[in-house]
């Protein structure tokens, strides 16, 4: 394995690692941001590894451990690996579907010192959540478990992905966090990559649809100022700037899929031209500081224009990487998000349209589905 060159010096240590521990999820959400080719259970790390990556992630500098998947619950060893950040200090956050096995789980992975719970909820009626996450009588099962998550004084954020499916519930999602006792919600408008990207004409809301919700959580967060925190991610496409996604590239976040491969954003792996260093054959730090992946579009040298002489380009680090690449043919472009990009207008018109339109059906995420990646000719440009 290759050391760490001194090359690692100048670059600022990772805050967060996302661990993807596997693909496997008795939900199939038509948003979910893992990759169209899931990793099958066959090609995922050993505990051994994993426990390895964890003690790299420390000694880099990581603070954050994002327990995810798929449903990180569905592995195994999820109470060794949790009991691994623990001991070395890490501070854990299971992003979890709470169904399935987790609530089997829970007790367990308080005990070994699980800091964080974050569980996802795709409706507030039950009917609507079962139909978007694809999966009958979830809703109750998820309930019970945030009971439990409270019960154990284990701080709980609700995640709620939103989309035309459930704009009309996001009063009922704040309702909804403030009775399970949640010390925060995150009202996430849908990213549209990965399946999202696939599903974007059943997903995606008109604009005053969105201006709606906005206006909704703004007057939630003042009411109930001290007593929830609630997020708001603003969708991409009506937006004036987009956010800097995953914290700008390889500056805050690291991500290893389930098979291994080590990711600045959970979607690079869209950006088909990329290297992407192994694990198993490389130590975290080195890839942090010089795999080709990591090394592509961090900082600002890559940049065209207008990002090139834009004042906002060391805030928003030119936004997304994979959505210029989806959107423009280009990774290395603005983000069409951006109202200052040459694309702009017609993302916003493919949205408005889209919206416009009856949705079709949802394409569920499956493991071994084959749906084809989206390619240069579907870009905008
Ligand atoms: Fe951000 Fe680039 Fe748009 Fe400027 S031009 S706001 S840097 S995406
Ligand atoms: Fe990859 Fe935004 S999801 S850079």
């Amino acid at each position: 394995m290759n050391a760490i060159t001194p090359n690692a010096a100048a670059i600022p240590a990772p805050v967060g690692l996302l661990a993807e521990l596997t693909h496997r999820c008795p939900l199939r959400c038509p948003y979910c941001s893992n990759p169209l080719d899931l990793d099958r259970r066959s090609r995922e790390l050993d505990t051994a590894t994993w426990q390895r990556v964890l003690t790299e992630a420390a000694a880099l500098g990581v603070l954050h451990v994002h327990l995810s998947g798929g449903e990180p619950t569905a592995r195994n060893d999820i109470v060794e690996i949790t009991e691994t950040c623990a001991k070395l200090g890490l501070y854990s956050n299971l992003i979890t579907s709470g169904v399935g096995g987790a609530l089997g789980k829970l007790q367990a992975l308080y005990d070994v010192g699980l800091d964080h719970v974050q569980l996802s909820v795709q409706g507030v009626d039950a009917a609507n959540a079962e139909k978007i996450g694809g999966l009958k009588n979830a809703q109750p099962q998820k309930m019970e478990f945030a009971a439990k998550v409270t019960e154990l004084g284990l701080p709980l954020t609700l995640n709620s992905v939103i989309h035309r499916g459930n704009i009309h519930e996001v009063e009922g999602f704040i309702d909804l966090a403030v009775k399970l006792g949640a010390k925060r919600l995150e009202v996430a408008h849908t990213q549209y990559y990965g399946w999202a990207y696939v599903n974007r004409a059943a997903l995606m809301p008109d604009k005053a649809q969105v201006d709606q919700s906005i206006r909704i959580v703004e007057a939630a967060r003042e009411r109930l100022k001290g007593q929830l925190v609630i997020d708001l991610v603003v969708p991409d496409y009506y937006a004036k700037y987009p956010k800097a996604c995953a914290g700008g590239w390889g500056r805050k976040l690291i991500n290893v899929t389930p098979q291994g491969k080590v990711l600045p954003c959970h979607a690079a792996e869209t950006i088909s031209h990329l290297e992407f260093w192994h694990v198993t054959e490389h130590s975290l730090g080195d890839i942090w500081a010089n795999s080709p992946a990591f090394t592509a579009y961090r900082g600002t040298d890559w940049m065209q224009e207008p990002c090139r002489s834009c004042d906002r380009r060391e805030k928003d680090w030119g936004g997304c990487r994979c959505q210029a690449l989806a959107l423009a043919g280009d990774a290395a472009a603005t983000d069409p998000a951006c109202s200052l990009s040459p694309l702009h207008a017609k993302v916003r018109a493919l949205a408005v349209e889209e919206a416009a339109e009856t949705p079709p059906d949802y394409t569920y995420r499956t493991i071994g589905a084959n749906i084809p990646a989206p390619n240069k000719e579907d870009a905008l440009s």
